[in-house]
This record gives structure tokens, sequence and C-alpha cells, in this order.
């Protein structure tokens, strides 16, 4: 069986050790002091034991599964890149800067994934709260080795109790979920609000505005996202109605938020390509504002 190691074993990292955990050894590598370790992912009124194990050796380790925050991705892997830079990585995480500058730092390794499932850690238990899938591919803008990609479809077609896919096109999956993010996250962080507060006719305006701005990045790009992408930012508000968004939890415990790998890239693709994008800078703005050091 191959070895996992596992980078961040919050509510996501769990659910993929869960759905994994068959087919591989999954070791957490203790990137922080105090780390510790979920014992049971609840999903469907079932309890299921995680079987992992924390640890601090490199050794027999076949891949690497990112799935820390965006803003740990370059403290928890910077002293890992020179040491494990021959295998497999596979990143999941919000946003998109830190997939960027991990497939920099290794390049041909490194596969990105995005994730529809809903889940959140109470104490040593992850609840396992909505079903979504899990989407796996390689980035065009990143090619990495046969080896790689052969690793990451091997996984991608493991049956375990998440629904992964190999997908082709992960840069404009990841796009997607960042236009989305780049909406509800800032508004429902700043506002102090639920998710569903943001399917009220008041902030359709606005929601119609930033989706104009991140269409108009996205182009520029060359990405090209759904054209009702206000509807759908509308729809995800409503379907993850009582939810307080991972921004807003952020706020809420007094940490960083992810605001530079969401709105960041937008941000910064705007600049190269010469496109205001004032709401966009409003809401980034605003965010920064609550961060912890500028309180
Ligand atoms: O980051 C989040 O909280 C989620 O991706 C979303 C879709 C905004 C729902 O809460």
């Amino acid at each position: 069986m191959a070895t996992i190691l596992l980078i961040g074993p919050g509510a996501i990292g769990s659910l993929m050790a869960w759905s994994l955990q068959n087919h591989a050894t999954i070791k957490v590598y203790a990137h922080r002091a105090g780390l510790s370790l979920p014992g049971h992912v609840e999903s469907d009124g079932e309890t299921h034991r995680l079987r992992w194990s924390l640890t601090d050796s490199l050794v027999g380790i076949d891949a690497v599964l990112v799935c820390c925050k965006a803003t740990q991705v370059e403290r928890a892997t910077s002293p890992l890149i020179p040491k494990l830079s021959g295998i497999p990585w596979l990143i999941l995480c919000n946003g998109l800067g830190p997939q960027a500058w991990l497939s920099q730092q290794l390049p041909g390794r490194v596969l990105w994934a995005s994730t529809t499932e809903g889940a959140g850690r109470f104490g040593q238990q992850v609840r396992h709260t909505g079903v979504g899938e899990t989407r796996i591919g390689s980035p065009e803008q990143y090619i990495v080795t046969d080896e790689t990609e052969q690793w990451g479809r091997k996984l991608a077609s493991q049956p375990g109790p998440l629904e992964l896919h190999w997908e082709p096109d992960i840069t404009a999956v990841l796009w997607r979920k960042l236009a989305i993010n780049a909406v509800i996250n800032p508004i429902t962080a700043v506002q102090q609000c639920l998710n569903g507060a943001l399917a009220k006719r008041e902030w359709i305006g606005e929601i119609e505005v930033l989706c104009a701005e991140i269409q108009q990045i996205a182009r520029a790009s060359d990405i090209q996202l759904p054209s009702d992408l206000a509807e759908r930012v509308v729809m995800v508000a409503r379907a993850t109605g009582r939810n307080r968004s991972s921004m807003l939890t952020d706020i809420e415990a007094g940490r960083e938020t992810e605001v530079d790998s969401i709105l960041g890239p937008l941000l910064c693709a705007a600049d190269r390509h010469g496109l205001a994008a004032p709401r966009l800078q409003y809401w980034y703005q605003a965010v920064i504002r609550l961060h912890p050091l500028n309180r």
C-alpha cells in the first residue's frame, strides 16, 4: 500500500483521509505544534473511524496531499519541498494563489483539486455536512510528468465514500469556485451574516457588479466563466443559506482570512491586464481591515 503524507487534517483533510484510507496508509505531517487528529467522520448518521497517525518523518512517503488553509500552504510545505521533490503532490485548498505557488516550487509534480463537499470539525469529530464531488486534474499552465498524472488518475478512480473524478480542465473548475467565493466570502465576512442573506434582493446589484468585474478579469485571462455567474452566486448563497462562510468563520475566530488567495489572484490579474476592479478592491480592503493585526 502506498503511503500518503497529508498536510492539514481539518474538515476537508479528514474527508479525504476517510476516502483514501482503504487504498493508502495516511500519515499526517505535524506541521505545527499542538496539532490533533480527529478520530471519526460522521456521515449520513453513521460514524467512521479515521485510521491515520501523526509523523515528522519523511521516510517512505509516496505522495503528498495538501489540504491546509490557503494561508498556511507556504509555511507548511516549504520545509518539505526540497526533501520530497521527486514524488506526486496534490493540492486541495481554496483560492488560486497557493496552487500556482506550489506548482512553481515543484515543477512537473503538482496536481490541483477542487471539492464541493461540505464538512465541519467539531472537536475530535468531523461532520460531513453536504455531499458533493471532488475533481482532480493537471493544470494546463503547469504541465506535470506522466508519472504524476498517472498517480492522479489512479487516485481519482479509487472507489470510496467520496465521489472523486479526473478533471480535464481543473483550472476552469478552480476559477468557477474562486468566482463564487470571491463574492460570497468577503460580503458575509464584512457584514457578519449567513450566506443566505446574500439571496435577498438588496444584494443583487452588488453581486452583479462584482460578477461583471470578475467576468472581465477571467476573459482577459482566457478563462470562460458561466455567463449567468451572478445567478449561480445567488443559488449557492441560497443552497448554503444557513452556513457561515469560511471567511466569516476565520474573522470570528480572530484568524487571518484567505482573502489574499481568493481576491488576491483576481486583483493581480486585473492589474496585469490594466483593468479596473473597484468593487473587488473595496471588499478586499474591507476584509483586510478586519484581520487581527489591523483591528
Ligand atoms: O468558503 C466557503 O465558505 C464556501 O466555499 C461557500 C461556497 C462560500 C459556502 O460557504
